[in-house]
């Protein structure tokens, strides 16, 4: 690791936590700064039990005020950026396209031009690292596998918002010469995701005898990845991947959302001593979402063949790990749903 002190912005968030927790564990002479805006999504309590560590630090901020980042820069001499924070959900980017604007496209520019302005054309063991997602190359039909060479298509302002910042984080390679990689993953499931995104939500409501909402006819696919291994291969991407390059990474694990469902069905009717078919007499199918992506689907030769990474876990042990985590940590979710994690950061940080 060439970095002495590093910024992972969006920490707080289902990825960015297992990043922080990742690398705070893995590297303890390098400093870990978190740098999270606490929105809705952030969650302090997904990082308890590595926050006493010394060499990690948390900062609440918003990435897209420009003096802030600008001190923050100033404060932490920061060599390495890795940079999660966005806006991720496709659902309320149909509702409110201009907080997608905000954070992920004018929040990373404000990113990259604090980090130039810091480093000021000193790039030595300096890196940018923009965590993306593959939703940037449209959709796939049938057959096909998104490359690092598939033309960009972004179809919801998630998905443009993101590929913007993509664009953008390329452009400053180009234009000043600026470290950058930027890595493009598939779908990621596994503990403390948001219960608005898929797999957290059928959890949820299969637990609370709730219905399961399928938009559409549920034959929409999309490619799993155990977020622990999205992690791991953040971890390499940032120590050894190729300057001005994109890594795609996935799972090699494509579901219709209608199969996946009724697996989550049957083990957790095991899990929780029910009848069978129990839980898939929830599945209802509703309004499908407005432009719904068809499939995403992921090669990921060049991360596995250049840098040697590959998938850890096989998606059946996944998905029981994750239905357990769920289960075990009944107040986690309990908190998220009823909003006492919001009130965490004050009794954890400014109360102290
Ligand atoms: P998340 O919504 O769980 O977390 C996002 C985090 O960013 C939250 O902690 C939130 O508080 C923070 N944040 C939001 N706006 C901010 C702002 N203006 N300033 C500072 N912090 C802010 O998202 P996630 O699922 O963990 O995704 C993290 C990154 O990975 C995103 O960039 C997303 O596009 C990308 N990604 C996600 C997936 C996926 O399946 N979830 C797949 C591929 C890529
Ligand atoms: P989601 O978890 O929102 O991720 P993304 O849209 O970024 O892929 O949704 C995953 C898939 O599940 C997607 O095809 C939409 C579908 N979906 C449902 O059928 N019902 C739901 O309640 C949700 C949230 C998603």
């Amino acid at each position: 690791m060439n970095s002495k002190r590093v910024l992972i912005s969006g920490g707080a968030g289902f990825i960015g936590s297992h990043v922080v927790r990742l690398f705070v564990n893995k590297y303890p002479e390098v400093e870990v700064i978190n740098l999270d805006a606490l929105t809705y999504a952030g969650n302090l309590e997904n990082l308890a039990d590595i926050d006493n560590l010394p060499n990690y630090k948390f900062e609440k901020g918003d990435i897209t005020d420009e003096e802030y980042i600008n001190d923050l820069f100033k404060k932490y001499d920061f060599d390495g950026v890795i940079h999660l924070a966005a806006e991720s959900h496709v659902d309320r980017s149909i509702t409110d396209p201009l907080s997608f604007i905000k954070t992920n496209i004018v929040g990373t520019v404000n990113l990259l031009n604090a980090a130039r302005n810091h480093w000021n054309g000193e790039y030595e063991n300096k890196l940018f690292y923009h965590i993306s997602t593959d939703e940037v190359y449209g959709s796939l039909g049938e057959t096909g596998l998104f490359t690092e060479d598939t033309s960009y298509d972004p179809r919801s302002p998630y998905s443009a918002s993101k590929a913007s910042s993509d664009h953008l984080v390329r452009a400053y390679f180009h234009t000043y010469g600026m470290p950058v990689v930027i890595s493009n993953c598939s779908n990621n499931y596994g503990p403390n995701q948001f219960p608005e995104k898929l797999i957290p939500l059928v959890i949820n409501n299969i637990k609370n005898m709730k219905p399961i909402p399928v938009y559409g006819k549920g034959d929409n696919i999309r490619d799993w990845l155990y977020v622990v291994d999205h992690a791991r291969a953040i971890d390499v991407i940032f120590n050894e991947g190729k300057h001005g390059d994109t890594y795609n990474i996935g799972g090699i694990n494509e579901w219709t959302n209608i199969d996946l469902i009724r697996v989550m069905c049957r083990v957790m009717d095991r899990k929780l001593n029910r009848e069978a078919g129990a839980s898939e007499s929830l599945i209802t199918f509703v309004k499908d979402r407005a432009g719904h992506d068809r499939r995403y689907a992921i090669d990921s030769s060049k991360l596995m063949n250049e840098l040697d990474w590959k998938p850890s876990l096989q998606f059946e042990e996944g998905i029981e790990k994750t239905i357990d985590w769920y289960l075990e940590n009944e107040k986690w979710m309990k908190n998220v749903i009823d909003g006492t994690y919001e009130k965490y950061y004050n009794r954890q940080y400014e109360e102290r």
